[in-house]
């Protein structure tokens, strides 16, 4: 009997929309859940969303919303997300779900009564963005190493998990269950922190501080640290420590993480479990971080790439097929558009969509649609052996997904592909197709073939699930009979003969850079910024005074790189106000224009200069585009 397979994601904060790191993440997850399918396996896949702390509350404040509301609708962009990529989650879970809240509750008291959560008061030093206390040797030249600011020290009392208590045990754990935590680099980076001494956990946040968490069962004065309470998803999720998902998949329990959140997962999740009296986790996984052209991926440089752009432009298999075939699980990888166009130009429209065009042409040619009879064992002259072939294949590709090595295992079935490309030149079928003598080599041959491509159909299965039953059906196979189970794809042969196939189609169509890589798209992978802003009434459009000025005057602001300082005519009135757009305009260019200024907006200070109102612009990256009247309008006339 094959094992259950239990496998998540890291829950994602709901602070951004959904992107390409965290679309790796999930589609690498959905990818080892279907290898697991594959082996006949009982499995379970969950991800979905980190809702509370004080990045949550930020970010509902920035996008006017209850942190309630924003959580709600940035939770609903990464679950709708998911199923367009072809993601099947069996559950999607939220820490604002009322299951995971009472377990974390349950967990929190548990550990409490055990002696293993106490109050103190502390100093340290804090950092606000990553909501955690650092240590002096955790910072790199005195500053917090994920958000180059230096923390603040913070004097508070608060209630702290008794973590060293579980140092020794952790590391007699790491070294006794070596795949436990994989790739060995990990392994030893969590090894190697555990060399000196582990500090005790502060769990808890003064509500008088934040309020958006949960709130402690023995003092509720204080809400629970975010990591604390999102941890514990892993098990809430499975209905712990009831559940029959909990008993039936917790011990076979995989992690699928980026190396950001190695230590929450290999330090402090293992100790809570074991605080709680719940078995470690099986394994954690974790994989290197994905850089645009080689910086990394942030809001503030405006090089986020958005997955639903890439679906949209190149499909959901082939992304799929790029991001598994182009990382090295465990290390670093660049992301570009012309990587992808490579890619799918190269091994999905070259080798692959070739191989099955070819193959099918020639089938519809010389056969009239109908699968011949073949004899398998039939002694031939080729000394090439498909089948032996796509045996070794088969193998490779596995244990290659064992590791979550799925650049391997793509490569072990892109080698299968080269040879069935070789077979078609060696064996030459319209060579064969010219000889009367030679129809049962014909039929051997394209029979040899198409049980070829029904074996690729099933290795790819898991990476690109939609082209496997195009490609299925196009071969003839049942419909309803799990084609992709490992045990059915190596029996040879199995397309039976007389069966009259459909005509065939074009795979994966070249994709010309040109079109795509057009200047105006090139920034693309959309960076996109943020999310869309919430649905309004016209009530609340109706308080913003949007009004045509003409522009009079305008400077640079001394010593301020980006600010100009324009007077304007807002009817009969003049006024100032402040613009951030110094790089792109020279005063100059702006005198004269008829712009569009939000009138209404509160008088702000920039520069010892006060700005009473603000000008509209389309600002992008490194260009800035001012909103100007196309006709002429008296100045001061409102826009609605
Ligand atoms: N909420 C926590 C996780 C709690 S799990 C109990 C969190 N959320 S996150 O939104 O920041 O997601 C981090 C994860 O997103 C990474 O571990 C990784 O899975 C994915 N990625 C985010 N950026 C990434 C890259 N640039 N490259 C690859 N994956 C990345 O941390």
């Amino acid at each position: 009997m094959t094992a259950p397979f239990y496998i998540t994601t890291p829950i994602y904060y709901v602070n951004a929309k959904p992107h390409l790191g965290h679309t790796y993440t999930t589609i690498a997850t959905d990818v080892a859940r279907r290898f697991h399918d594959m082996k006949g396996a009982e499995t379970f896949m969950l991800t979905g969303t980190d809702e509370h702390g004080d990045k949550i509350v930020k970010a509902a404040e920035k996008s006017g919303q209850s942190p309630r509301e924003y959580a709600d609708r940035i939770s609903r962009m990464f679950a709708e997300l998911w199923p367009e990529l072809n993601i099947h989650c069996d559950h999607f879970i939220r820490t604002t779900d009322a299951d995971h809240i009472s377990v974390v509750i349950g967990i929190l008291q548990k550990i409490y009564d055990n002696g293993d959560i106490y109050y103190s008061e502390y100093e340290g030093l804090y950092c606000f963005d990553c909501e955690r206390f650092f240590n002096e040797r955790e910072l790199v030249d005195g500053k917090c190493p994920d958000h180059g600011k230096a923390p603040e020290t913070i004097k508070e009392s608060n209630y702290f998990f008794k973590m060293s208590r579980y140092q020794q045990w952790l590391v007699d754990t790491i070294k006794q269950n070596p795949d436990m935590i994989r790739p060995e680099r990990y392994k030893n980076e969590v090894l190697s922190f555990l060399k000196e001494p582990l500090e005790d956990l502060c769990i808890s946040r003064p509500k008088s501080r934040l309020q958006w968490g949960i709130t402690l069962p023995f003092d509720d004065r204080y809400v629970t640290y975010v990591w604390f309470d999102a941890l514990i998803n892993y098990i809430s999720a499975l209905g712990y420590p009831d559940g029959e998902n909990f008993k039936k998949f917790w011990p076979h329990s995989h992690h699928v993480v980026a190396k950001d959140i190695l230590k929450p997962h290999g330090i402090y999740w293992p100790t809570m479990l074991r605080a709680a009296g719940i078995d470690v986790y099986k394994n954690l996984m974790v994989h290197g971080y994905w850089n645009v052209e080689d910086s990394k991926m942030s809001k503030s440089v405006g090089n986020v790439v958005d997955p639903e752009y890439l679906r949209k432009t190149y499909s959901t298999d082939a992304i799929r097929y790029f991001l598994m075939r182009e990382m090295v699980f465990g290390l670093d990888s660049s992301f570009s558009e012309s990587a992808i166009i490579n890619r799918i130009n190269s091994d999905l429209a070259n080798d692959l969509g070739n191989l099955f065009s070819r193959v099918l042409g020639m089938f519809h040619k010389y056969f009239k649609s109908t699968v011949p009879e073949c004899d398998p064992g039939m002694k031939n002259d080729f000394q090439l052996d498909l089948n032996a072939d796509a045996q070794t294949a088969i193998s490779g590709f596995c244990s290659a997904m064992e590791n979550f090595e799925f650049h391997k295992a793509l490569a072990a079935v892109w080698e299968y592909i080269g040879k069935m490309n070789k077979y078609v030149d060696v064996t030459a079928p319209w060579e064969l197709a010219k000889k009367k003598e030679a129809k049962t080599q014909l039929d051997f041959v394209i029979c040899n073939l198409l049980e070829g491509l029904r074996v690729v159909s099933g290795l790819i299965y898991p990476v690109m699930p939609e082209t496997a039953a195009i490609m299925q059906k196009h071969l003839g196979m049942a419909p309803d009979k799990p084609f992709y189970l490992i045990d059915e794809i190596r029996k040879w042969p199995q397309i039976p003969a007389n069966r009259i196939l459909p005509k065939s189609i074009s795979l994966f169509p070249r994709i010309d850079p040109e079109t795509i890589l057009k200047p105006e798209a090139s920034a693309s992978a959309q960076k996109v910024s943020s999310p869309v802003a919430p649905e309004i009434e016209f009530d609340d459009f109706s308080k913003i005074d949007l009004r045509s000025a003409k522009v009079l005057h305008a400077e640079k602001i001394p010593k301020a790189d980006k600010l100009l300082k324009l007077d304007i005519d807002l009817g009969g009135h003049t006024r100032t106000i402040v613009a951030g757009i110094a790089k792109f305009y020279s005063p100059d260019e702006l005198i004269g224009k008829t712009i569009v200024v939000l009138a209404n907006l509160k008088p702000a200070k920039l520069m010892g200069v006060e700005s009473k109102g603000m000008l509209l612009a389309a600002v992008e990256n490194d260009q800035c585009s001012v909103a100007v009247l196309d006709r002429d309008m008296p100045a001061g006339t409102r826009l609605k």
